[in-house]
């Protein structure tokens, strides 16, 4: 097999090397740019357009994909320290230039949308290759991280029976054909209703209560017809599950964790990073002064390392919004009063214009969170956080549970939650019941901050939203 061009251009030439990719370019009949998705950087191929037939020359257009093999060396051209003098050149697939012309694979700038509707290829572009070799990064740091702090990696079920965050906004599983009038749900699949799982946190707590520390990884579903920039209907989560801890140590965690993967993809990405933060200055360039981001990707990810987290309880934050000057001039669009769920344009104004760094929000009202929040001694307010990040809002939601057992049964009535349904996760209470704390960390929110990507549609390689599952 040979050697992938992440390894090709650290060795010193001269070299005898072959390499496969496809053609990004093909200059002057002279130079090929090829690339083979490893890295951001193409290996440059040198031809003798002579010493290769014409049926050959004819085929390399960008797009094909070619195998080489021939003589690496020191380079003279600016721009790269080897490059690859072709002594055979085999075409793998042909790419028809006149078809091309329609793709995105046609070297010119494409918009976002454009890329989207061809999710088939935008993986070839720079753009795309960047954001799903940072998404692997970043997937392996979150293993790597709860691995080295002794957490075990638990699975969870995808088909379920509950909705843990009781939101209802969830996917029915269903084998009974469609279109019956009055559907017997016992005689479905598993004898009762089933969807997709909205979390795994449930199931987490269980493992939480007998192996200690866990997380999960995995995908979850909403059928939220928000349909936003932040918003996906399958989207992954990471779901930390701590025994003996309280709020404050899962805030701690929370942190702390999303510190790690910053300076992770800082350490390993830089390439790809360079890329995303020069493309973001130049996009940002284009937007009025008002609406730019001071910062460029790169110095948002260093701002985030280098700043204690502000931690403030709702009711502060609440105050603060209330002697804002956006709500004193209605600027606002939802109004904002103690009780009411803080809306995205509210998140934007703490983290953005007050505190202009990361902020974590505790100590929620318990009516407008779930059910499994330990109730606060204060009677109104539950041990809840949400993490907030700048240009994202919330990008971790997670709380303390509630480990009483009496209380959380009373909860259960107040949320409309039928014991029956999950009696399992009462028991737990009853038998050993431990304080615990948990969270959980959208994927593609943090894939959103590291890559500076400002529609989440645009971080994860095939998405679902309403009206769209192709690919
Ligand atoms: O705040 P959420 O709903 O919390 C839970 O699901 C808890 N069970 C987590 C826990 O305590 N174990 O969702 C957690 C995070 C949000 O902060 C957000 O980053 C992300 O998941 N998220 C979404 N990401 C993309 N598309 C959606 N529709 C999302 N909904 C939530
Ligand atoms: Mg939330």
């Amino acid at each position: 097999m040979n050697k992938r061009i992440i390894d090709i251009l650290k060795l010193e030439a001269p070299a005898k090397i072959e390499a496969s990719g496809w053609i990004r370019s093909f200059r002057g009949n002279r130079f090929i740019a090829l690339n083979d998705g490893s890295c951001m950087s193409s290996l440059q191929i040198v031809i003798d357009s002579n010493s290769f037939s014409k049926n050959i020359v004819d085929e390399l257009n960008n797009g094909a994909s070619i195998n080489v093999k021939g003589a690496l060396v020191d380079s003279l051209g600016s721009g790269q320290k080897v490059e690859l003098q072709a002594e055979e050149i085999k075409i793998l697939g042909i790419s028809n230039p006149e078809d091309l012309q329609k793709t995105i694979l046609q070297p010119k700038k494409h918009s976002l949308e454009k890329l989207r509707e061809q999710g088939h290829l935008r993986m070839r572009t720079n753009l795309f290759g960047a954001v799903f070799r940072i998404r692997h990064h970043m997937a392996f740091a979150i293993h790597k991280y709860f691995n080295d702090k002794g957490y075990f990696y638990i699975h969870t079920p995808i088909i379920t029976g509950t909705d843990a965050e009781g939101a209802g906004e969830t996917f029915r599983v269903t084998t009974l054909p469609i279109g019956k009038e009055s559907i017997d749900l016992k005689k479905d699949f598993f004898g009762k209703p089933t969807h997709l799982t909205v979390s795994g946190q449930l199931e987490a707590e269980l493992a939480a209560l007998a192996l200690g520390k866990v997380y999960t990884f995995g995908p979850t579903f909403r059928a939220e017809n928000s349909n936003t920039t932040r918003h996906l209907a399958e989207f992954w989560m990471i779901e930390p599950e701590t025994a003996f801890a309280d709020i404050n140590e899962d805030i701690n965690l929370g942190e702390d964790f999303l510190k790690y993967l910053i300076n992770y993809g800082l350490e390993h990405c830089h390439e790809d990073l360079q890329f995303l933060s020069d493309r973001g200055v130049k996009e940002e360039s284009q937007l009025p002064k008002d609406k730019r981001n001071e910062l460029s990707l790169m110095e948002r990810m260093q701002m985030v390392i280098s700043n204690d987290f502000e931690r403030i309880t709702y009711s502060k934050a609440v105050e603060i919004l209330l002697k804002s000057k956006p709500h004193k001039k209605k600027q606002f669009k939802y109004p904002i009063a103690w009780g009411v769920d803080l809306q995205s344009e509210h998140e934007k104004f703490l983290v953005e214009k007050h505190f202009k760094k990361p902020v974590v929000i505790v100590d929620y009202p318990k009516e407008i969170k779930a059910f499994y929040m330990r109730e606060n001694s204060d009677g109104k307010t539950v041990a809840a956080m949400d993490i907030l990040f700048p240009g994202i809002g919330e990008i971790v939601g997670g709380s303390q549970r509630e480990e009483r057992y009496d209380v959380l049964e009373k909860k259960c009535e107040e949320f409309n939650i039928p014991k029956e349904a999950i009696w399992w996760y009462l028991e737990t209470r009853k038998f050993g019941t431990v304080p615990h704390a948990g969270f959980g960390l959208g994927f593609e929110r943090l894939m959103m901050f590291v890559t500076g990507m400002s529609n989440i549609r645009d971080v994860i390689p095939f998405p679902r939203t309403p009206n769209n599952a192709e690919f």
